[in-house]
């Protein structure tokens, strides 16, 4: 099992196969609650036994007001104080739920994440950011809140869908890209190690260190997103998000191999890396528009993560025009 410290707080982040079982070892004095994806619960009921255990359902719809305050009475009838903790486990829905919760019952519970999913042990558990889905929008909700540890049980990926499976890699794919190197190339070979976790997580750590709040260099980590939500959303939501950020990385890269700043040998490495995830095809007529529509956009351009090559990845302003003319893919 490896182990990392968080950014800041300098909390335990434990990585390793079959590590599951130590976390009642890890877990501070105190009572516990352990708050499981509906999924999770039933794939894994016998890890679960003598726990409490309180079920949400799976899929993100939880990230909802709703779930939020059934989760805050549950809290209140296992009579958690604030030494008390919360125990999160399952993917990035569950974590941003229970991250909520924990950040503001009782102005504050003790929290442990234990990510299920490869998106949310490389990406959502890490960060301190949680969130609700409000008014028709992701996220309009939410606080800065770290946990006083994470478990990342590798094993627990065994059981991941494909669609799943396929949009963490898309994720971990984005590491790649922003790391470059020899740390670069071995997280586009397709196994999941504990190393490859670690150097995920170490990365985004950095970051994090550096812009606690994302209002600078975090925003590195949008890499492939602009492309990607507005694929994610022509698609009517069905394309899985890491999925559609792998989509927006593709792009990114054929800009960048085409204006002659990547290396043909690392452009053919990526788009091997990428047809592995079976990515659908980019719409391109609509993109103007779906552009118009992203957050990040405002009447004078797009702040926007472009690649250079593997490992030289900055924010840049472009106008839309820019955008189209650069990346007409
Ligand atoms: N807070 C952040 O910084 C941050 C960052 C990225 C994403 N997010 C959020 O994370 C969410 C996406 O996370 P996700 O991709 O983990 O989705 P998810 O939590 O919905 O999990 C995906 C599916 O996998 C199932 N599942 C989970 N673990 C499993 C396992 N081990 N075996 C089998 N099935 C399993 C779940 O039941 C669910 O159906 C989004 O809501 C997104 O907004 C938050």
């Amino acid at each position: 099992m490896k182990t990392l410290y968080g950014p800041i707080y300098g909390y335990p982040i434990h990585i390793g196969r079959g590590a599951f079982c130590q976390l009642q070892y890890l877990l501070p004095q105190g009572k516990h609650l352990w708050v499981v994806d509906s999924e999770v619960a039933r794939l894994y009921a016998p890890l679960l036994q003598d726990k409490n255990v309180y079920v949400v359902p799976h899929g993100e719809g939880s990230k909802d007001l709703s779930v939020y305050q059934a989760l805050l009475a549950a809290l209140e009838k296992a009579g958690l104080g604030r030494q008390d903790t919360v125990v999160a486990v399952g993917g990035g829905v569950v974590g941003d739920l229970v991250g909520f919760a924990a950040a503001t019952y009782l102005r504050g519970v003790q929290l442990w994440q234990v990510p299920t999913t490869l998106v949310a042990m490389i990406d959502s558990s890490l960060g301190h950011k949680n969130g609700l889905n409000f008014g028709g929008y992701k996220n309009q909700i939410g606080t800065f809140y770290a946990p006083q540890g994470i478990l990342m049980d590798l094993d627990f990926l065994l059981t991941l869908p494909k669609e799943e499976w396929r949009s963490g890699r898309g994720e971990m794919l984005k590491y790649a890209c922003l790391l470059g190197g020899d740390e670069g190339r071995l997280l586009l070979e397709g196994e999941v190690t504990e190393e490859l976790v670690a150097l995920c997580v170490e990365y985004k750590n950095k970051l994090v260190e550096k812009d606690p709040y994302d209002r600078g260099e975090r925003r590195l980590l949008n890499l492939g997103h602009t492309f990607g939500h507005a694929y994610e959303s022509l698609s009517g939501m069905t394309i899985p998000h890491g999925v559609a950020v792998a989509m927006g990385l593709s792009t990114l890269a054929a800009h960048a191999f085409r204006s002659g700043t990547m290396p043909i040998e690392e452009y053919q490495l990526l788009q091997e890396a990428l047809e592995d995830l079976d990515l659908p095809k980019a719409p391109v007529g609509a993109l103007g528009v779906a552009l118009s529509h992203d957050k990040k956009s405002t009447q004078g351009g797009i702040d926007m993560v472009v690649m250079e090559r593997m490992g030289a990845c900055r924010v840049e302003r472009l106008s839309h025009e820019e955008v189209l003319c650069r990346y007409p893919f």
